[in-house]
């Protein structure tokens, strides 16, 4: 099993969508998620990647769905285990990008969280699951235009 880090943009109230959509616009979110998975791998859900609609460059993508037989430019995969296990061939750091579903699959193994929370109230259908912040410890914290970046790693089980 690889190590995996979950990044995602999210409100206090986790609302990390509303429909297909990110409900903000943060260019400065944007440019940190490129420089956090440049080189990596990333693995998304099948709807995460249609809302993006490309593969993104420079990082290997992997894409979860059960209904696809082949997309451009990605790799597919049917299940959260086969996504895992290939990306752990390819010894790369793997980023698990979204959406809801695949962070429900991926918050009990990630060893790592990248949160831009962001500062607007948003309203939004979409949401990151609860979790309980006390089982993480900041590693880096950084405030931005519009959101709040912290870097969290999972406090070793007593
Ligand atoms: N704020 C953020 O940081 C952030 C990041 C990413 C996404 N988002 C938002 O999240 C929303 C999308 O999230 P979502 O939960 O609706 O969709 P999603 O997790 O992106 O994709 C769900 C789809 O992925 C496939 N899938 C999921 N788990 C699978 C598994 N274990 N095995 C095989 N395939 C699997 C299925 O595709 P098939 O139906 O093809 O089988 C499923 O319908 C959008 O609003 C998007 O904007 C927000």
């Amino acid at each position: 099993m690889p190590l995996v880090a979950i990044i995602v943009a999210m409100t206090r109230d986790r609302v990390i969508g509303s429909g297909k959509d990110l409900p903000w616009h943060l260019p400065e979110d944007l440019q940190l998620f490129k420089r956090l998975t440049m080189g990596g791998t990333i693995i998304m859900g099948h709807k995460t990647h249609a809302s993006i609609g490309h593969p993104l460059p420079g990082r290997h993508n992997i894409v979860l769905s059960r209904s696809q037989e082949e997309l451009p430019g990605v790799q597919l995969c049917k299940s959260f285990v086969t996504g895992l296990t290939s990306a752990a061939q390819l010894g790369r750091p793997v980023f698990v990008i979204g959406g809801e579903e695949l962070y429900r699959k991926a918050l009990p193994i990630a060893s790592e969280l990248h949160i831009s929370w962001v500062k607007e109230t948003v309203t939004g259908d979409v949401h990151f699951p609860e979790f309980d912040l006390a089982d993480w410890a900041i590693f880096e914290d950084e405030d931005h235009q519009g959101f709040h970046y912290r870097h969290y790693k999972r406090k070793e089980s007593k």
